[in-house]
């Protein structure tokens, strides 16, 4: 065992520790047991849009070594597993049939996560929509909204008896301003229209859901993970003031406000200058309570003003004397403890997971096969003693899950960007647990010792 974190004394008995992952970035078998192609299919086969053309063709190929990943999550401890299900492979077609092969792939991990003492925490959606509705419109139609809610029903009904933690989409924010403003990630375009119609049909497929995911399993816990990132002005000027309040509506409050009953925020609907496709009843869909929320946390945003920059006519600035991962963002730990203590003061959250936090650096294997990792390594710890701050000022963080399990596709970035607590090796497969996957072994394992002395 090495050195104990002493600032994790806080952390309660029951503090959930997790991994996360999601399915486009680690299953690979794009046409197995009838899946049929998502847009990320589509965005990464077309060239150009990805770093050196790469695909989730094969991924890290967890669709045929998901027993090997639940061992690896056996030998790090974790108590948790947030996983994403590939909805082109519940319901592949535009006839909305369910796909009882594709269904089965998840049946058969739950099973095997819980065998192994592991709670399944699945997302619905982490970005991999089924072409054929990206080919009917995508999220700006109202209609994707529904299809989603049905397909989230379908999985709840199947998995339900065994799985009690849902979570309906992830990071819509990336789905909504970077697959359809920015035109980095698929379906690639770049309409303030589209993205706005996106957005709100994003937030009202997610209300749908968790209506249904509760129709379906009566004692669910239901929630939803944001990417958040608390927005500062780069300079005095009140130029720069009003931008961090824009930068802060664009990245956090469009996301926070229609979910907690507030609508969305005036101010972005006056920049945006996009009709909301509103129908009576659908704010009060999307507000539909939750029984937790979801953070995931990479960065703080420092903006200066700039009124011709892309929306939120923000420019992003690089504060001096940052620290960097090899994503070239800023490491920011208070950042997460500011995030945390926001949601519980300002937006009266009553429980909340840390549901991603992590960072890429540029491994080296040694010689011996091992893989050391300071960098991540103190990364992960300095980000765990910031939820430890913000517990012990009373925010109700209940778990944290590290981002990620395994190297994987990181969007289109390729495989260049290496996230994982474990190593993948592109051209054997081989996983090999870094040194900060051991780090965080030990820290869980502290953190019981004290529980059980405690207790
Ligand atoms: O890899 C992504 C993940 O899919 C969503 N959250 C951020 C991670 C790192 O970029």
């Amino acid at each position: 065992m090495t050195e104990p974190l002493n600032e994790l004394d806080c952390l309660p008995a029951d503090f959930l520790w997790g991994v996360a992952t999601a399915s486009y970035q680690i299953e690979g078998a794009v046409a197995e047991d009838g899946r049929s192609p998502s847009i990320w299919d589509t965005f990464s086969h077309t060239p150009g849009m990805v770093h050196r053309g790469d695909t989730g063709d094969v991924a890290c190929d967890h669709y045929h070594r998901w027993r090997e990943d639940i061992g690896i999550m056996e030998r790090l401890g974790v108590d948790a597993y947030r996983f994403s299900v590939a909805w082109p492979r519940v319901v592949p077609g535009v006839d909305g049939k369910v796909n009882d092969a594709g269904l089965d792939f998840y049946d058969r991990l739950t099973d095997g996560l819980l065998a192994a003492g592991i709670t399944p925490f699945p997302t619905l959606y982490h970005w991999d929509l089924p072409q054929v509705l990206q080919d009917r419109g995508g999220w700006p139609e109202r209609e994707t909204a529904e299809r989603f809610a049905a397909y989230a029903g379908t999985v709840a009904e199947r998995l339900g008896d065994r799985i009690q933690n849902w979570c309906t989409l992830n990071e819509p924010l990336c789905s909504s301003w970077i697959g359809h403003l920015e035109g980095r990630m698929a379906p690639g375009l770049t309409d303030i229209t589209a993205a706005v119609r996106a957005s709100y049909h994003l937030h009202l497929g997610h209300g749908l859901a968790v209506q249904a995911i509760r129709a379906a399993v009566p004692d669910a816990q239901v929630g939803i993970v944001n990417n958040l990132s608390p927005c500062e002005p780069a300079s005095d000027s009140p130029e720069d003031h009003a931008a961090a309040v824009r930068a802060d509506g664009h990245n956090n409050r469009w996301w926070l406000d229609p979910i907690h009953g507030r609508g969305y925020p005036q101010d972005m609907l006056d920049l945006y200058g996009v009709d909301l496709p509103e129908k009576p009843g659908d704010l009060a869909t999307i507000a539909t309570p939750l029984d937790w929320l979801g953070v995931n946390y990479y960065f703080r945003t420092v903006v200066a003003d700039d009124p011709i920059g892309p929306l939120p006519n923000t420019r992003q600035v690089d504060p001096a004397g940052a620290r960097h991962t090899g994503m070239d963002w800023e490491v920011h730990p208070n950042g997460l403890e500011t995030l945390l203590m926001r949601l519980t003061e300002e937006y009266g959250v009553q429980r909340i997971f840390v549901t991603e936090n992590g960072s890429a650096y540029p491994d080296v294997v040694r010689a011996d096969g091992t893989v050391d990792d300071p960098e991540r390594t103190r990364f992960l710890e300095e980000h765990l003693a910031a939820c430890a701050r913000a517990l012990r000022k009373g925010a109700p963080l209940a778990g944290y899950f590290a981002w990620s399990l395994l190297d994987n596709f990181e969007w289109a970035y390729g495989y260049e960007k290496r996230f994982g607590l474990v190593h993948v090796d592109y051209e054997t497969l081989r996983r090999t647990i870094k040194g900060s996957g051991h780090r965080y072994a030990d820290l869980i394992q502290a953190h019981r010792a004290r529980a059980r002395r405690a207790a």
